[in-house]
């Protein structure tokens, strides 16, 4: 077993080195003939070593405390991903909420690699697509104000739930940190994110997606503008918008401090 690994660990490195040397067809074919299963070793092992304390030995089975999830219905390896990229995971007690972000603790490849074992693991290996690139930050804003402004605020600057839970923050989010969580449903925020028929493939909702991301990357480019600069710097943006996001801030603001105020 120990020297099957070292010597799939030694093919690994081999690939590695050919990479930069062949072209990008050669590489597919590697990826094809081996790069999958070795990934997914090396998640397991990380797997086993990191996370199956509290989640158990294996992801689709039960967790070791009813306070904690059991891998098979949080989402597949898009939660997984999301969890572990935005340092929730793992987590240092077998009791949440866990909502606080943070730097990760794994390197892209082990998280890749977590992502694959456990996907395959639980049967869902979709990490949904995203292109802000792509998205209208009119419709995006129109989107939001719909089904995420009433959790995350419309400037995005998140908001007590009741109990421990919160809506965190938009600032600091990434595209696909948008894309994961709609299509997960973390703790108390609805799969789909509120969006309606939303489906983690369909092309009408990866759109609907891009939008969504194209508004939240202008609410945090906005956050460097000092004084009046339009939103995401694409045309001009109604005052009156302006003052009521600011506005609703505050009240956020005064809402949480009240809140947490004890
Ligand atoms: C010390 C215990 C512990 C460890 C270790 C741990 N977790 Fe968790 N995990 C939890 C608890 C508790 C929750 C529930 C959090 C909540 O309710 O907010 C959770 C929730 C999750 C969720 C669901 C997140 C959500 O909000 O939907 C994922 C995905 C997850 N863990 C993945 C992992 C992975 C992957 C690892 C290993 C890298 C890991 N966890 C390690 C305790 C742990
Ligand atoms: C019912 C309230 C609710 C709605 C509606 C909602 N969310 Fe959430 N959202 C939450 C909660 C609660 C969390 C944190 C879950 C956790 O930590 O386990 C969250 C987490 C997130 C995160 C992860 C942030 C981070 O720090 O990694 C993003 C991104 C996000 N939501 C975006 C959206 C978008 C976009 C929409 C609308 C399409 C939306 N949410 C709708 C409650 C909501």
């Amino acid at each position: 077993m120990r020297r099957t690994m070292i010597l799939f660990a030694g093919i690994a490195v081999l690939a590695l080195l050919l990479v930069p040397a062949t072209s990008g067809a050669g590489s597919g074919v590697l990826a094809q003939t081996g790069g999958q299963t070795v990934r997914e070793q090396q998640g397991r092992e990380i797997y086993l070593q990191s996370c199956a304390a509290c989640h158990g030995l294996d992801p689709n089975g039960p967790a070791v405390d009813s306070t904690v999830p059991s891998l098979k219905d949080v989402g597949g390896a898009a939660a997984v991903d999301w969890a572990v990229r935005t340092g929730r995971m793992p987590w240092r007690s077998t009791k949440g909420p866990v909502i606080q972000r943070g730097k990760s603790h794994f390197t892209e490849a082990e998280i890749r690699a977590l992502d694959a074992y456990v996907g395959h693991a639980v049967g869902d290996s979709l990490i949904p697509q995203v292109d802000a690139a792509k998205g209208g930050l009119t419709r995006g804003q129109q989107l939001y104000a719909q089904a995420c402004a009433a959790c995350h605020g419309m400037n995005g600057a998140g908001s007590a739930l009741g109990g421990a839970n919160i809506a965190p923050t938009m600032l600091g989010v990434s595209p696909l940190d948008v894309a994961e969580a709609i299509k997960v449903g973390p703790g108390q925020m609805p799969p789909g994110g509120g969006l309606a028929n939303y489906s983690p493939t369909g092309s009408d909702s990866v759109q609907r997606v891009n939008d969504i991301a194209a508004y939240v990357e202008a609410l945090n480019k906005d956050r460097f503008n000092r004084g009046g600069a339009p939103i995401g710097g694409k045309g001009p943006v109604p005052e009156g918008f302006v003052a009521w996001v600011i506005g609703l801030g505050l009240l956020v603001l005064a809402a949480r401090w009240l809140g947490t105020r004890q």
